[in-house]
């Protein structure tokens, strides 16, 4: 007995060292916390209980028999983040470079299949060399067993992946179907290929940190959401990120208590938008001023910057925001802002969280670049992610809601359960000079007729009215009483029951 009590604490001693002291020392001097210190920062103190710290891998090939370490190259196992259950896996770069074995693989989907039994998030932090070389396909098959896991898990619990090191090759697959990526500054990097592979393909001179770092992918590629600068700040925001989230489709999302009244008016809000229709503003100032405690958790804050998503609370209860951003592009919807918002819409549904849309949208962006990169397409998803979402949905229109931007926008015909219009509203096929001039083309050569039929046009169609005529818009509001009509509007939609037919899965134009 004794003796096995001193095994077990020898053993336990080895597996908390991982690669060892030398190693773990690299990992700091590159700024990296250890997969054991990373995982007690992201969940509450003294909250983890660990599984299979004494799996080890079974590769007799290249001298691996006598290289051992308790663990594998993974720390998985659960805890809590402010109380709720959280799966996690932190992969140990100290070990094997925390390249990915067989047995490496299996913790990662026991933890999987568990989450998705008892319904919570999982959280992966990935810092890995990628397959574990000597031992060949029996990693790869490790890799597509993650995968499958993560496919089935998508859209039942919420799957979470934070990049703190080296991710590269098919490996970059699991967090790709993740909900959320998360990257550290400087430490970490995602491609298919690396730097030298591409030199070799397409002559490109390029560094890991241009090709695949935490920067390029929250600006150019938006494959991550958000990045940090450190491993720390990262953790602490995973946290915050999963205070928004349900544990699973079975659960409501967790409602934090607020002080900030329901009713609360923001007079500043009657003068946000200018008196000329061409001028930006920036709707994150409605979007902050309307939430609870102005608290707005946005996603992908540098990356399709025409559209805004994120998340906030209203009445304590989270809800996911889908906002036009008339600062950058005019706001107008292009193939990155459709992807970015379709995606997000789509989370959200899954997940129970309602869905608030601010709109000011003058249309599609034009352009061969558009068009050749499949706009049709790419716009199409953001389409069909509302027209789909059974979730409540309330709509603010502030001012242009132009052509088929104004139906992709959470329109009333998209079953908008409420639809709000403010007094600047202006809800037409498109701005009123670009109509007269294809309405009245004769007149083109005298600049006053047209700007008369400008001038009529505007009358006519640049307001709220015609729109609300036909119940497309369910009231016009003042801008400063936004929030208590949108709190009103979501505790009537709280018991919203919608459901859509029944089908194996639709067929969203990808
Ligand atoms: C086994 C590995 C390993 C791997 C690293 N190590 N990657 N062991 N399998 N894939 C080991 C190293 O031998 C070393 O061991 C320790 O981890 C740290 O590695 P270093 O190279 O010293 O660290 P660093 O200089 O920081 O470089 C990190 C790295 C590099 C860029 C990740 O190690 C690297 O290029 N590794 C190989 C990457 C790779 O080609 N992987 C396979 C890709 S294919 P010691 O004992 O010296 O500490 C793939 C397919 C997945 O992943 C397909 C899924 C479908």
């Amino acid at each position: 007995m004794h003796e096995i009590i001193r095994q077990l604490e020898a053993n336990r001693a080895a597996a908390k060292l991982g690669g060892g002291k030398a190693r773990i020392d690299a990992q700091h001097a590159k700024g990296k916390l250890t997969a054991r210190e990373r995982i007690e920062l992201l969940l509450d103190a003294g909250s983890f209980e660990e599984w299979d710290m004494f799996v080890e891998h079974r590769c007799t090939d290249f001298g691996m028999a006598d290289q051992k370490i308790p663990g594998d190259g993974v720390v998985t196992g659960y805890g809590t983040v402010n109380g709720r259950l959280v799966f996690v896996f932190s992969q140990d770069f100290t070990v094997f470079g925390g390249s990915l074995s067989e047995p490496h693989a299996e913790k990662i989907c026991k933890i999987m299949d568990q989450a998705m039994r008892v319904g919570a998030p999982v959280v992966g932090l990935n810092d890995s060399g990628g397959a574990r070389i000597q031992e060949g396909v029996a990693s790869l098959g490790g890799y597509a067993e993650v995968f499958q896991r993560n496919v089935l898990a998508s859209g039942v619990i919420p799957q979470i992946s934070l990049i703190m090191g080296p991710c590269a090759g098919g490996a970059v697959y699991s967090p790709a179907m993740t909900d959320f990526i998360l990257m550290v500054k400087d430490s970490s990097y995602m491609f298919v290929t690396g730097p030298e592979v591409v030199k070799t393909v397409t002559h490109e001179d390029v560094t890991a940190e241009e090709l695949g770092g935490a920067v390029t992918h929250t600006t150019r590629s938006g494959v991550a959401d958000l990045a940090f600068e450190n491993d720390v700040e990262t953790l602490m925001m995973t946290r915050r990120l999963v205070s928004f989230l349900p544990g699973s489709n079975r659960d409501q999302p967790p409602v934090i208590p607020t002080d900030d009244p329901a009713e609360r008016d923001d007079p500043s809000l009657n003068t946000l938008v200018p008196d000329n229709p061409n001028k930006p503003y920036d709707i994150k100032e409605l979007v902050i001023k309307v939430v609870d405690e102005n608290d707005f958790f946005e996603l992908q804050p540098d990356h399709a910057k025409n559209i805004i998503i994120g998340f906030a609370r209203m009445e304590g209860q989270p809800v996911g925001i889908v906002a036009n951003q008339p600062l950058v592009l005019a706001g107008c919807l292009d193939i990155k802002s459709a992807i970015k918002a379709a995606r997000f819409v789509r989370f959200c549904d899954a997940f129970h969280i309602p869905i608030i849309t601010f709109v000011d949208v003058p249309g599609f962006m034009p352009g061969t670049s558009q068009e050749y990169g499949g706009i049709i397409k790419h716009g199409a998803k953001l389409l069909y992610a509302y027209a789909e979402a059974t979730v409540p949905k309330v709509t603010v229109i502030t001012r242009k809601a132009y052509g088929g931007a104004y139906d992709v926008m959470s329109s009333k015909h998209l079953r908008g359960d409420v639809n709000f219009a403010w007094p600047s509203a202006e809800i037409a096929v498109m701005g009123p000079k670009g109509a007269v001039e294809i309405i009245f083309r004769k007149d083109i050569g005298d600049p006053q007729k047209i700007a008369d039929r400008t001038e009529e046009y505007r009358k006519k169609f640049a307001n709220p009215f015609i729109a609300g005529h036909r119940g497309y818009i369910d009231d016009v509001i003042m801008p400063s009483e936004t929030r208590k009509r949108i709190c009103r509007s979501l505790k009537v939609l709280r018991g919203k029951r919608l459901d859509n037919p029944w089908r194996k899965h639709g067929n969203i134009p990808l």
